[in-house]
């Protein structure tokens, strides 16, 4: 069997040597950072550091064993107690990441008799957690409420139905219409689950996530999220929700029961990140500003975006080579953004299928940015305007350097 392999990408992911931070440095130098899921600046907060350290220090290094043999500390149950009350539920689960929460997940709850009716463009882990599931599996057009009644009628004969998506898609940052999805799922007599890794922290009072935003909470069967974005940026991942369906997750959800328990660091530091993000009004507050400047200062500029309120903001090129370029070329002047074609844009936008991917994330930190040390800070050498379909030079210019350090 051959499979072919693509060229190594020329951007400098996996590369950066410093501390996370608004600026990172990678080969090309320092450069600000637009990529990284670091939404509200806690990756390298003082007081996450510290927990870790303590934690280290008090509970040691590793645990050497799956949670249900001698792997629980008294870290481990404190935590899935914190994130409960944070996103006030029943129970929680934790895992090693969120992959292995969506992994675990389907197998456990349905059966043969039982559909699992999924969003076309939920995440990678919640598709390969539902391909483990005996359930049948029906998908519903990217965010198409019509669509996803059609298939509620499909499977009227089904035991139980289960309606799993993204909360905020990762790729484009809109949000999954859960309140349209939650009164469907309550005529259909169906239950959700949403995938929040990107909104957990980011959206709705305290943090809580899309079902919060949108006032469906108690409507929510279950939810599933990551500690390695918003919540300190590391590794784990968790399922929350009714008690019995945690119980049985305990019991019988593979990636729980046979893969080692998560470090006691990381537990010490994600239950520090939990109370900074419960407490965390004005650095969301900060995010949502610096987010909406952002798409005001681009949309002006002449941008083609894709509207929203999450602060993952895409920015639409039309075509993958000139994505790619523009990237290379706001990394020359210290911008570090990444390219991307998805099957998203193809889908919702034909004819745009490529956009550079521009998520204002690092500089959400309480601290100020540090001042640039961009080698061409001040360049205004010229670009081919012939490859800049919309935007004069001088706009380009202008995004590239001192607009995107001004935000505050
Ligand atoms: C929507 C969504 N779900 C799950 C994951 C996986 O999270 P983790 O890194 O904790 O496995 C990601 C990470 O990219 C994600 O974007």
């Amino acid at each position: 069997m051959r499979r072919s392999v693509r060229p190594a990408s020329t951007n400098p992911s996996g590369r950066s040597s410093v501390r996370r931070g608004a600026e990172i440095r990678v080969a090309q130098g320092e450069v600000l950072n637009l990529c990284a899921n670091n939404y509200l600046g806690l990756a390298n907060h003082p007081a996450i550091r510290e927990a870790a350290i303590e934690g280290l220090h008090e509970h040691g290094y590793g645990m050497a064993s799956v949670r249900f043999i001698c792997g629980t500390q008294d870290l481990h149950t404190q935590l899935e107690q914190t994130i409960s009350a944070f996103l006030g539920t029943e129970g929680t689960i934790l895992y090693s990441s969120c992959f292995d929460a969506n992994g675990g997940l389907f197998e456990v709850l349905l059966d043969e008799q039982d559909t699992i009716i999924s969003d076309a463009l939920n995440h990678a882990s919640l598709i390969d957690g539902i391909r483990l599931c005996k359930a049948a599996r029906l998908r519903y057009a990217y965010s198409d409420m019509t669509d996803l009644e059609a298939k509620l009628r499909e499977s009227a004969t089904s035991k139980h139905r289960l309606i799993a998506t993204d909360g905020a898609f990762s790729m484009d940052g809109d949000l999954a219409q859960l309140d349209r999805i939650v009164t469907l799922a309550e005529r259909y007599d169906a239950a959700v689950i949403v995938d929040d890794s990107h909104a957990t922290s980011v959206l709705g009072r305290n943090g809580q996530g899309t079902p919060d935003h949108f006032g469906v909470a108690d409507k929510i069967e279950i939810v599933t999220s990551t500690l390695g974005k918003a919540l300190g940026g590391a590794v784990g991942g968790f399922t929350s929700g009714r008690k019995e369906i945690i119980e049985l997750l305990r019991q019988r959800s593979r990636p729980y029961l046979f893969s080692n328990s998560f470090p006691p660091v990381i537990a010490a530091a994600a239950q520090r990140a939990v109370t900074l993000v419960a407490q965390g009004d004005e650095l969301r507050a900060r995010l949502r500003e610096n987010a909406t400047f952002f798409r005001a200062q681009l949309t002006a500029l002449g941008f083609r975006l894709i509207p929203g309120e999450h602060p993952i903001i895409s920015v639409m090129f039309g075509d993958a080579p000139l994505a790619n370029k523009m990237a290379e070329r706001l990394l020359e002047e210290g911008v570090y953004v990444v390219g991307s074609a998805t099957r998203s844009c193809r889908k919702i936008k034909p004819g745009f299928w490529c956009r550079c991917r521009r998520p204002i994330r690092e500089n959400s930190s309480s601290e100020p940015l540090p001042p640039s040390r961009s080698r061409r800070r001040n360049r205004r050498d010229p670009i081919e305007t012939s490859i800049w379909p919309d935007q004069s030079l001088q706009s380009i210019s202008l995004l590239q350097t001192d607009r995107l350090r001004a935000i505050p």
